[in-house]
């Protein structure tokens, strides 16, 4: 793992570049004619990925626990993204840790530097995922932290500044992770499965799950950069909770970019990379990117509920087919994960590489 010790290049803090009033960004964030948002963005701006209430799932009328299964289901397989509301997570805490983390990148940067990362762990305050010299960077600094295995979570590298900040974060991964558990099970019933199949399949207690708090700094070229390249996350499920008050956040679909519109005290759902393998490409995880804009800084966080490290991921055997020619190679998460520390953000090239045929 040497490779992934070090970053390649000195690292430039995106927030200190914008906040510079520099009027041209530097041509490491110049993205590629290809790569950049273009007007196709205009004519599907008007869709908008589907919204489901979860209180339909502990109703006592078994019509609407149906359908909103069948939502769930619907969702999964047309768009791999879906905002839920009614999710049981306090509306006040998901705004206080909102706010809590944009104090936080407001703080000076000598405050934030104590927490500077390093790609070995990627935990800690950082500004650029993979270590490919002379890559092109997003346009986007982030804070990682773990959260399980609890015997990765260290409380200590989580920001001392605001002084609330541990205590709200740590509150709020708890809310979310029993979104996630709820989830898991939904989609394991979907899946024709056990309802604990996929929590089981994943590593049932011993599950792994991380925060990553993104900042979009404003940026003077917006239409020649990227808040977050084209990517699928790499583990089970993400549960992003967007900025209230600027989009950004766009979804591939049929060969063009959906920008969502979050709802107010919605979370944004999508499904990773394993789940893809897990459910045997009934279910795919979708490409996703960020832009980003010249008059408003934007704060996600992004909670990725991801497989224990050492667990074998595969497809259920009740997915596969018999005549079934294609099949993903079973693979750790462990070591799926270290292609995207290594190379960055690369659409879906990674899980698609995992299809072997005969
Ligand atoms: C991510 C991600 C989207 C956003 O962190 O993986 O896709 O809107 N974030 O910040
Ligand atoms: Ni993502």
């Amino acid at each position: 793992m040497n490779v992934l010790q070090r970053w390649p290049e000195p690292v430039v803090r995106v927030q200190s570049l914008s906040e510079s009033g520099i009027e041209a960004i530097p041509d490491c964030y110049v993205k590629p004619i290809m790569d950049r948002p273009s007007v196709d963005v205009e004519e599907s701006n008007e869709v908008n990925i589907p919204v489901i209430d979860l209180s339909g799932l502990n109703s006592d009328d078994a019509a609407l626990r149906k359908a909103t299964l069948e939502l769930i289901s619907d969702a999964c397989r047309e768009w791999g993204f879906f905002q839920v509301v009614n999710h049981g997570v306090s509306h006040q805490l998901m705004a206080e840790t909102q706010k809590v983390w944009r104090e936080f990148f407001h703080l000076t940067v000598e405050e934030k530097q104590k927490y500077a990362n390093s790609p070995e762990t990627y935990e800690g305050y950082g500004s650029r995922v993979g270590v490919v010299k002379g890559a092109r960077l997003d346009w986007s600094d982030y804070f990682f932290l773990n959260y399980l295995p609890v015997s990765s979570r260290d409380e200590n590298k989580w920001p001392s500044q605001p002084s609330t900040c541990r205590e709200l974060v740590a509150k709020y991964n708890e809310e979310v992770l029993k979104l996630c558990g709820k989830l898991m099970k939904v989609l394991s019933i979907n899946l024709g499965l056990q309802e604990d199949y996929l929590e089981n399949a994943v590593g049932g207690d011993q599950i792994g799950a991380s925060l990553r708090v993104n900042f979009y700094p404003t940026c003077p070229q917006p239409d020649l950069a990227l808040g977050l390249s084209p990517h699928s996350d790499p583990g089970t499920l993400t549960i992003l909770l967007p900025d209230d008050h600027v989009s950004g956040l766009q979804v591939r679909k049929n060969d063009g970019w959906v920008t969502i519109k979050p709802i107010p005290n919605a979370f944004t759902v999508n499904l990773g990379d394993q789940l893809q393998v897990l459910s045997n490409g009934n279910y795919k995880s979708i490409e996703h990117r960020v832009l980003v804009n010249s008059l408003k800084e934007r704060v996600s966080l992004a909670f990725f509920y991801n497989p224990r490290g050492d667990m074998v991921i595969e497809p259920a055997n009740q997915l596969i087919m018999k005549d079934d020619p294609t099949q993903y190679q079973p693979m750790t998460f462990d070591e799926y994960r270290i292609f995207i520390r290594t190379k960055g953000l690369h659409g879906k090239s990674q899980v698609e590489s995992l299809k072997s045929f005969g």
